[in-house]
Formats: C-alpha cells, sequence, structure tokens
C-alpha cells in the first residue's frame, strides 16, 4: 500500500517540469526518484557553472551512514542525481555506515585545484565531534577520505561553511557540542589549501545554537542559527556585524515568532547575484524525526533591511526564481476557505479568532469525518497549500505534551492527512502537518492532478503511528499549473 503511493507520487512528478520552487513539497529529481540530500550545501562548478547540491543521503529507516549524495541544477529547481558523492566504507574509522556523517559542505580551492567537503564526522553517540574532509578532481565526486581533524583542538558538531565574496577566503562555522564546555560557535577561517582551520576569527558565546549559516551583503554579516531541539524546528535567530570578527549585535528572531521558522531548522544560504538583482536564499532543513529519510527542504526568499539591521525568512507557497537575473515572483493561487466547504461526521467549523472567518475546521478524522472542498482546476497537475494548526506542540497522547523546545522528548512532530481528490480513494494522498504553536497556522503543499472545471479535494486523517486525526484547517490556496 505504502510503496504503491509512493509509486503513484513519482509517476505524477515525472510528468511536471519542474521550475517553481515548493518549499516543504516532496521533491523529485529528474527521474522521478526522492530528492534525498538533507542538511546540505552548494557548490558552483567551476566549468560548467551547474549548482551542485550536496547533501545527507538516507534510506528507509537509517540514522548513520548513508553518505553524502549529489545533484545538479541550472536553476535550482530541475535536479539530476549524480548518486553517492561520499560512499561509506564498511569498517572505517570515520565514514562507516556506522558513523555519522553530517551537514556536509563544499568548496573548491583554487590552490589544490580540487573540490574540498567538509562534515561534521563521528561516531554513533557524538563522542568524537570531529571535521571530516575529503577530495575529488570532479565537482560529482567520487570523493576521497582525507583526514577527520579536531579545529585547533577544539570539539566541532553542526558545520557550516561560508566563503566571503569579497576576498575568496573561507570559513568553518560550527558549534562545539552540547556539553558545559562547548554550547559556542565558531567562525574559524581555513588555510588557503582548505585542509585545515588556521584561525578563530569569532565566537557566538554560550548562546547554545547550532546549524550556523552565514548571509553576506555589500555591508552587513548575518549569521542565521537554531536553538538546540534534535531533529525538532525552533525559531531560528540571527546577528548581524559589519566585519566577520564582530561585534555582532544581539540575536533576534528571522521569523514570525512561533512559527519555527515555518517548521525549519537553519543550516545553508545562497547568494544569487543576478543581473538585475541580487536574492538570498534561505535554505533550511524541515527534518521528519520519525522517518530522516522523507525530510523535507525548505529554501525562501530572505528580505533584508540594512537599515533595520534585520533579516527576515519569507513564507511563499511557491515561488518562481529566475537565477540569470537574479528575480524572483510569488505565485498567486485561489484560496478557499474552511467556512464555504463541507464538513461530514465529526468534523466542525469551532471558534478561532487567529482563522480566517474566525473559524476553523477541527475534528477531522479517519475515512469518516472529513472536510471537502469544490474547487475550480485546470486539467493539469496542480500545487495545492493545505493551511493547518497542529495544537500537539509537539507532545502526544502519552507523550509529554506541551513542552515543546526540549531535547529528549519522543514526539509525533506531525499529523497525518489523507488527501482524496474527486472521491478517487484508490490514490490516496498523504499530508505530513507539522506541529505548530496554538493559534499558529502554517501550509504544506501536494501536486494534484485536477480536472478543468469541478473538483472535490477531501480531507481526512491518516494513522501517524499513534492515531487517525488530521490537524485543523483553516483554508486551502489552488495554484495554476506551471506550463
Ligand atoms: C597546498 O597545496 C599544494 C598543492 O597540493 C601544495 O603544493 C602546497 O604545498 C600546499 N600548501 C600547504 C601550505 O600545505
Ligand atoms: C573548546 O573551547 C571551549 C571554549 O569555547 C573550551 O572551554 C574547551 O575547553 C575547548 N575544548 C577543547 C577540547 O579544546
Ligand atoms: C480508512 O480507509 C483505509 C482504506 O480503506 C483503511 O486502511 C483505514 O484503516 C481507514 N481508516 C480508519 C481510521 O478507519
Amino acid at each position: 500500500m505504502v510503496a504503491l503511493r509512493f509509486f503513484t507520487l513519482a509517476a505524477l512528478a515525472t510528468c511536471a517540469t519542474a521550475k517553481w520552487i515548493v518549499p516543504g513539497a516532496r521533491w523529485f529529481d529528474t527521474e522521478g526518484n526522492i530528492f534525498n540530500a538533507h542538511a546540505g550545501g552548494l557548490c558552483v562548478d567551476q566549468d560548467s557553472g551547474k549548482f551542485y547540491w550536496f547533501g545527507e543521503y538516507k534510506s528507509e529507516g537509517q540514522v548513520e551512514g548513508g553518505g553524502v549524495s549529489v545533484y545538479s541544477s541550472d536553476d535550482l529547481a530541475t535536479w539530476k542525481s549524480h548518486g553517492i558523492a561520499l560512499e561509506p566504507v564498511e569498517g572505517h574509522e570515520w565514514i562507516s555506515p556506522q558513523n555519522v556523517i553530517q551537514r556536509p559542505k563544499v568548496i573548491y580551492s583554487e590552490e589544490t585545484g580540487k573540490y574540498h567537503m567538509w562534515w561534521h564526522a563521528d561516531d554513533a553517540k557524538y563522542t568524537k565531534l570531529v571535521q571530516g574532509l575529503a577530495t575529488s578532481d570532479d565537482i560529482a565526486g567520487p570523493y576521497t577520505f582525507q583526514d577527520a581533524i579536531a579545529p585547533l583542538g577544539n570539539w566541532s558538531q553542526d558545520f557550516g561553511a561560508f566563503t566571503d565574496y569579497k576576498d575568496g577566503k573561507s570559513y568553518a562555522l560550527y558549534s562545539n557540542g552540547d556539553s558545559k564546555l562547548g554550547r559556542d560557535v565558531y567562525v574559524s577561517r581555513f588555510n588557503d589549501n582548505l585542509t585545515d582551520v588556521e584561525e578563530t576569527i569569532f565566537r557566538f558565546n554560550k548562546f547554545d545554537l547550532e546549524a550556523p549559516t552565514i548571509v553576506q551583503t555589500d555591508k552587513s554579516y548575518y549569521a542565521l542559527m537554531s536553538h538546540k531541539t534534535g531533529y525538532r524546528p525552533n525559531n531560528v535567530v540571527g546577528f548581524r556585524a559589519d566585519s566577520l570578527s564582530g561585534p555582532w549585535s544581539q540575536p533576534f528572531f528571522v521569523s514570525p515568532a512561533y512559527t519555527r521558522t515555518f517548521s525549519t531548522q537553519s543550516g545553508f544560504s545562497w547568494r544569487i547575484k543576478g543581473t538585475k538583482k541580487t536574492t538570498h536564499l534561505y535554505m533550511g532543513d524541515q527534518w521528519d524525526s520519525v522517518s530522516l529519510w522523507e525530510s523535507r527542504n525548505v529554501w525562501l526568499p530572505l528580505e533584508i533591511d540594512e537599515n533595520e539591521g534585520s533579516i527576515e525568512v519569507l513564507w511563499h507557497d511557491v515561488y518562481d526564481l529566475n537565477v540569470k537575473t537574479g528575480e524572483w515572483k510569488a505565485i498567486t493561487g485561489k484560496t478557499y476557505y474552511s467556512k464555504n466547504a463541507k464538513t461530514k461526521g465529526d468534523a466542525y467549523l469551532q471558534e478561532a479568532n487567529f482563522g480566517s472567518n474566525n473559524v476553523i475546521a477541527t475534528g477531522i478524522y479517519g475515512n469518516d469525518s472529513t472536510i471537502t472542498f469544490d474547487v475550480t482546476g485546470q486539467g493539469k497537475d496542480q500545487w495545492v497549500s493545505f493551511y493547518h494548526q497542529n495544537t500537539d506542540d509537539m507532545g502526544y497522547g502519552d507523550q509529554p505534551a506541551g513542552s515543546p523546545d526540549r531535547i529528549g522528548g519522543a514526539w509525533q512532530l506531525r499529523r497525518i492527512s489523507s488527501v482524496v481528490v474527486n472521491g478517487d480513494t484508490d490514490n490516496v494522498h498523504t499530508l505530513y502537518q507539522r506541529d505548530t504553536h496554538k493559534g499558529i497556522i502554517i501550509s504544506s503543499p501536494l501536486l494534484l492532478a485536477l480536472k478543468k472545471g469541478k473538483n472535490t479535494i477531501t480531507i481526512g486523517g491518516l494513522s501517524n503511528g499513534v492515531d487517525y486525526k488530521g490537524a485543523d484547517l483553516d483554508r486551502i490556496v489552488v495554484y495554476p499549473p506551471e506550463s
């Protein structure tokens, strides 16, 4: 049943020529396989100018090992797989299938003429806390393991990399672990050969943050980091400075409070200097702690106000990015409110002053308590965004409800709804609905095949391992087909 569902989705996705960026969707490569590259980073090929994305590869059920996958693209939306760039080696001290191989970043070294891949290398219990290095002549790999290094003798956990476009120098960004002696984030300059860090430029002391990335503008550096809540998202914070060595500002939120940065963790960012505009992208991870391999990528444009010294992650369900000009535009869809939809069984509209029309649809459960929207389609595959509230707040059933942002819990993280188009129950779509804080509405997208003219979209509840509750639903937005 599950396998069949994925097959159907993959088949559906290959028909569509992906050009738009849809944050949080299940992404597929040009062969129709899941885009399986998490906590990654971009690098540009010196010869072709193509983008290459490197990320953690996970097979179903896998936590450690997995290696580093690589994909290439001309537009940051269509991705061709090049397989595994760093293959785990059975019995190897640092890259065996039992090792932690996390947050890979690749940087080109002019000096060595090679691509240098760095990552957080560790054992499964995080007792080593070092940086792995592998190199390759070819950007797509295969990469050969070189070394595992304690930077300037210290620990290194979540790993990020940053290259200053003004002088070409590269930096390792890393948190130094969770112990009382650690809990700092380092900005350390690499040597020119990119074989080790040579000097710490700044240390963010005792903020206990992780997953650092740096955004550079003509005037400023903005460092974005996540709180430490394991694979659960939280409100990412930013710092601003004129110089990498500081002084840095106080930390501040980079997205609307309590959205947990739209259910993501920071990790990477990219500057697109186009012919008309410079656009900075936030490239966050939407981890699925229940099944890591199903984690999603959330890439969103950043809004920077140099006068305020602020940087903000802007949410868009679907947007069109032109990597040549640097311009992007949000796609406009048609909104359908729960208030005008049909509820069935125990599903009903409840007063909610934060909801559209002062209500939200709740009690969505299993196959019998559903909500159905009448929508107009254009006879194509169309993105549909479902705006939900999930009040579990990372607690569920007998789990510690109401203790958000706590390390060590065993939370569900999301409910799962079933989405059925035109009553076709042989083709049930699974909609993952992340926890939100109470009163916070965020969206998740699905690509649905709609008929020309009238369609129905019915939302019920699927099992998430605990029960069949769907999240509360505020509205859905149907986007026009891409071509
Ligand atoms: C940098 O790499 C080049 C090429 O591999 C090598 O000749 C040189 O000795 C290296 N320099 C240092 C400081 O390691
Ligand atoms: C790492 O640096 C911290 C300060 O940031 C220091 O207290 C700690 O002892 C260092 N650990 C090692 C192994 O050098
Ligand atoms: C809903 O229907 C599906 C398929 O008929 C079934 O597998 C599932 O158990 C049903 N869910 C509930 C809560 O009854």
